[in-house]
């Protein structure tokens, strides 16, 4: 009988891309996905590390997989991602059912790591880090009905942000040679696959180095020319080297979409420095008004920390300032998580738990006005959609304008990964919903 697998994925959507890259070459190897953990013959557990809670949910999602090998005991329970890479081989004691614990380079070897756990009975430890990241496969039906993708074109960070836990575990930055990048969006764009984002943790600094040295914005200028491939998007860039040749591609490259997530993690440069970002709190408005003239339609989201050690009044008041000032149209905020081995975890001046969510509710309530005010402004403007399916409530249809807002609309025999015109009629803060406008 074909054995079955499952991927329960967890964290970034770089975890998402490297589960579905796992799924890829399992399906190769001759495994059928399955949608439920309890049909599979091996279970594959994603995990992220970024913050305190997010671990805690990878240990207690191990803990419900373990119970089911317990209960059938040829089934093959692996880890992968954050939490793998760092515990490693300590979690054989802590979780005894688990048979691997594999690291985010090690995905192509999968099918080997299996073979060794079914025939020689072993426990696998695969983490070896210094590698170039896996080779992408591409099985022919894999992305049917989807309409977008993920891509990643680098791993791994060298930047050791204070308070950041990924340099350890996803290893020195990597780029992918460009060649098989292109090749893969072009299979991706050849299945129906309309829109892909491309993922690294500081695209900016992407480079080639087998090839001619083709940086990011060369990137874009290739993946501009395939054909079927409607929209590009990336994630994330870094301020500290955002140049102004990527900058000048949201005017020129036709199919990057409007959008900009440019973390901005402080609005206090006392703070920016002791989390080592490599920029000031000017140097991020100049790029928000360079970005603003070159694309006055772009949309700007961000990432903040609250609560990071020695955070004074003064300083959270000037986070709060950047945001009143910038008027981000999402901004994704988190309290500060102490991570082991970063150099914030023995900074002095830690800030209560209490003081921390009080900053963060604070936050969050006035970035709410903000994207209210926004999404307000867009009633009566005409957005071109690219239908992605259904919406999560009632019987209408999804999809996103070209600046990554959701927009439902009701359906007059549209197919999805087409792109239609819409009025948006109403909105609030979670969501939009507009009117298809009739052609002629
Ligand atoms: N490479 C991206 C971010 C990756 S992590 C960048 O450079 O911005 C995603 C977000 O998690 C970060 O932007 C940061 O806001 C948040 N984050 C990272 N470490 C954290 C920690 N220790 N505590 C709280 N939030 C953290
Ligand atoms: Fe973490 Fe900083 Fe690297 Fe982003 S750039 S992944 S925040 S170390
Ligand atoms: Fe989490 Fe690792 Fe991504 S820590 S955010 S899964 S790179």
């Amino acid at each position: 009988m074909l054995k079955r697998f499952y991927v329960a994925t967890m964290g970034c959507q770089m975890n998402e891309y490297n589960s579905d890259h796992l799924s890829r070459y399992l399906i190769r190897a001759g495994y059928l996905p399955v949608e439920t953990p309890e049909s599979a013959d091996v279970i594959m557990i994603n995990t992220c590390s970024v913050r305190d809670k997010a671990e805690q949910k990878a240990y207690s999602l191990i803990g419900r997989m373990a119970r089911l090998k317990r209960k059938k005991q040829d089934l093959i329970l692996g880890l992968m991602g954050c939490v793998a890479q760092q515990e490693g081989a300590k979690l054989f004691k802590r979780f005894s059912e688990l048979d691997l614990v594999m690291g985010p380079r090690q995905i192509h070897r999968i099918a080997e790591w299996i073979e060794r756990i079914e025939h020689h009975h072993e426990k696998v430890t695969a983490l070896e880090i210094d590698l170039q990241p896996s080779p992408a496969v591409t099985e022919p039906g894999y992305f049917n009905g989807r309409i977008k993708a993920f891509v990643t074109i680098m791993e791994g960070c060298n930047n050791f942000c204070s308070y950041c836990i990924v340099p350890y575990v996803r290893g020195r930055e990597a780029s992918r040679p460009h060649m098989e990048i292109v090749q893969e969006v072009k299979s991706l764009a050849a299945q129906g696959i309309r829109e892909v984002s491309l993922l690294g943790q500081n695209v900016n600094s992407y480079r080639d180095l087998q090839g001619v040295g083709l940086d990011f914005p060369g990137l874009l200028k290739k993946l501009e020319k395939i054909p079927g491939l409607w929209r590009v998007r990336f994630t994330t860039s870094h301020p500290k080297d955002l140049s102004d040749e990527l900058i000048s591609c949201f005017k020129h490259v036709k199919n990057l979409c409007p959008h900009i997530h440019l973390p901005v993690q402080a609005g206090s440069n006392s703070i920016l420095d002791l989390m080592n970002r490599g920029y000031t709190r000017e140097k991020y408005f100049e790029l928000i008004s360079k970005l603003r003239e070159a694309r006055p339609d772009l949309a700007i989201t961000s990432d903040i920390i609250v609560g990071f050690p020695g955070e004074t009044e003064q300083d959270f008041h000037l986070t709060m300032d950047l945001i009143k000032k910038i008027e981000f149209d999402n901004l994704f905020s988190f309290q500060y998580s102490d991570r082991k081995g970063t150099k914030a975890e023995k900074m002095g001046g830690k800030i209560t738990d209490t003081e921390k969510s009080a900053r963060l509710s604070l936050l969050q309530d006035f970035q709410k006005q903000i994207t209210l005010k926004k999404n307000k402004a867009l009633e009566g403007k005409q957005v071109e959609i690219l239908i992605e399916g259904q919406s999560k409530k009632g019987n209408q249809l999804s999809g996103r304008a070209p600046d990554n807002r959701l927009i439902n609309f009701s359906p007059n025999n549209n197919e999805l990964g087409t792109i239609v015109n819409v009025l948006i009629k109403r909105s609030d803060i979670n969501s939009l919903w507009g009117e298809i406008i009739r052609q002629e």
